[in-house]
C-alpha cells in the first residue's frame, strides 16, 4: 500500500532528507515549510526518486493554516498515514539580550506549533483509528546548555507533550506518537538561527548527518517506537545531567564556548526567525566534510608524508 506522508519543514536539513527517504521506499508526499521555491527543488528531487509529490507552501505559526494543509492533502490523495514535523528556528545569546520578540517566537515555532500539528494529525487519525505522528525533538529536551534558553525551553516542552501524547493515544491502537531525538547533526540550522551571541552557532562534535535522522524517522513510521535518540553521546550527557549536576553545570559554559560557538564573529539578527531564507536551505550544513573530502585530505597527508620520507632516505 503507498502511504501518504506529510512533512512540515520539508525544505532544510532533516526534514528534506526525510522527504527524499521516504520517497525512496515508494511513499507519497505532502511538503510543507514557508520557502516556495526551495519546496519545488525538493519536489524535484523527490519526483526523482519516483514519489508523488503534493507541494503546499505553509507557515507552520500561522492560525489554521495547518488545517488547510490537512485538507489540501486530503484532496489530492484521500488519506494520510504518517505525519513527520520538524520544523523549527533557533536563537543564540544570553537569555535577557534576545529580544522578547525572537523568544517567543521560537517557543511558538517549536513548541506551539508542534502542538498544532499535533492536534490537526490526531485528530484525523483517531477518526480513521489508524496513523503515525513523528515529532522531532532534541538531546537539548534532556538536558540544557546555555545561550539557547528559547529552543531549549521549547524542546523539553515538547518532550513532555510528546509523552503526554503517547499515553493518550494507547487508547487508540493504530495511533502512534513518536519523538526523535537527535545530537549534533549537520545541517543549515546553525547559520539559519537568529544571532544576539557575537558569534556563530556550530555543532558541538560528534556530528551526524541529517540522512542517519531521515532513517530513523523513515524506521519509526514503519515500526513505531517511543523515542528514538540519534547521537552517540546523548546518552552520557543525560547521564551526567541528572547524576551530577553541579559537574555538568559547571562543564557546560566552557564547553559550548569552545564547541558549541565559532571564533567568527557575527551583528545580531533574526535568522529565519521570523521569514524564511532560500539561499540558505540545504539539506546539509557543510560542518561535516564529504568522504571525497577526507579521502583527498588523507591521500594528500600520505602522498606529503610519503615524499618526505623518500627526501630522507635519498
Ligand atoms: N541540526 C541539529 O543539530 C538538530 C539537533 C537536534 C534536533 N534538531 C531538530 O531537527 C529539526 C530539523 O532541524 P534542521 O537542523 O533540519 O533545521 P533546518 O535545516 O534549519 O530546517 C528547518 C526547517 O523548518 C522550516 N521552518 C522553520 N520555520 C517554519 C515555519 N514557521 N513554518 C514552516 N516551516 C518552518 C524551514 O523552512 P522555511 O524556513 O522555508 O519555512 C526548514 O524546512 C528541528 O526540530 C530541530 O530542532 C536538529
Amino acid at each position: 500500500m503507498t502511504r501518504t506522508v506529510v512533512l512540515t519543514g520539508a525544505s532544510s536539513g532533516i526534514g528534506r532528507a526525510a522527504a527524499r527517504e521516504f520517497a525512496g521506499r515508494g511513499d507519497q508526499l505532502v511538503l510543507a515549510a514557508r520557502s516556495p521555491a526551495t519546496l519545488a527543488e525538493v519536489r524535484d528531487e523527490c519526483v526523482a526518486a519516483g514519489a508523488e509529490v503534493l507541494v503546499v507552501p505553509t507557515d507552520v505559526t500561522t492560525p489554521d493554516a495547518l488545517e488547510g494543509l490537512a485538507r489540501s492533502a486530503l484532496a489530492e490523495f484521500g488519506r494520510i498515514d504518517v505525519w513527520v514535523h520538524t520544523a523549527a528556528v533557533m536563537a543564540y545569546g544570553r537569555f535577557e539580550e534576545v529580544p522578547e520578540r525572537v523568544f517567543d517566537q521560537v517557543v511558538r515555532t517549536d513548541l506551539l506549533a508542534a502542538a498544532a500539528v499535533a492536534r490537526v494529525a490526531l485528530r484525523h487519525f483517531r477518526a480513521a483509528s489508524a496513523g503515525t505522528l513523528i515529532l522531532t525533538g532534541s538531546v537539548l529536551g534532556h538536558i540544557t546548555a546555555p545561550y539557547m534558553s528559547g529552543y531549549v525551553a521549547a524542546k523539553w516542552g515538547l518532550q513532555g507533550l510528546a509523552r503526554a501524547l503517547q499515553q493518550e493515544a494507547r487508547e487508540t491502537p493504530g495511533v502512534n506518537v513518536c519523538l526523535i531525538n537527535p545530537g549534533s547533526v549537520d545541517t543549515p540550522v546553525y547559520r539559519q538561527a537568529a544571532n544576539y551571541l557575537g558569534r556563530l552557532g556550530r555543532p558541538p562534535v560528534p556530528i551526524t548527518t541529517p540522512e542517519r535522522v531521515a532513517r530513523a524517522m523513515a524506521d519509526c513510521a514503519d515500526w513505531p517506537r517511543r523515542e528514538v535518540s540519534v547521537g552517540r553521546l546523548n546518552g552520557v550527557m543525560r547521564v551526567g545531567f541528572t547524576v551530577l549536576p553541579g559537574v555538568y553545570d559547571v562543564l557546560v559554559g566552557p564547553l559550548m564556548r569552545l564547541a558549541g560557538v565559532t571564533d567568527r564573529p557575527v551583528a545580531p539578527y533574526d535568522g529565519i526567525v521570523f521569514a524564511p531564507n532560500p539561499a540558505g536551505e540545504a539539506v546539509r550544513g557543510g560542518w561535516l566534510p564529504e568522504l571525497s573530502q577526507v579521502v583527498r585530505a588523507v591521500g594528500g597527508a600520505g602522498a606529503t608524508v610519503g615524499s618526505a620520507l623518500r627526501r630522507r632516505l635519498r
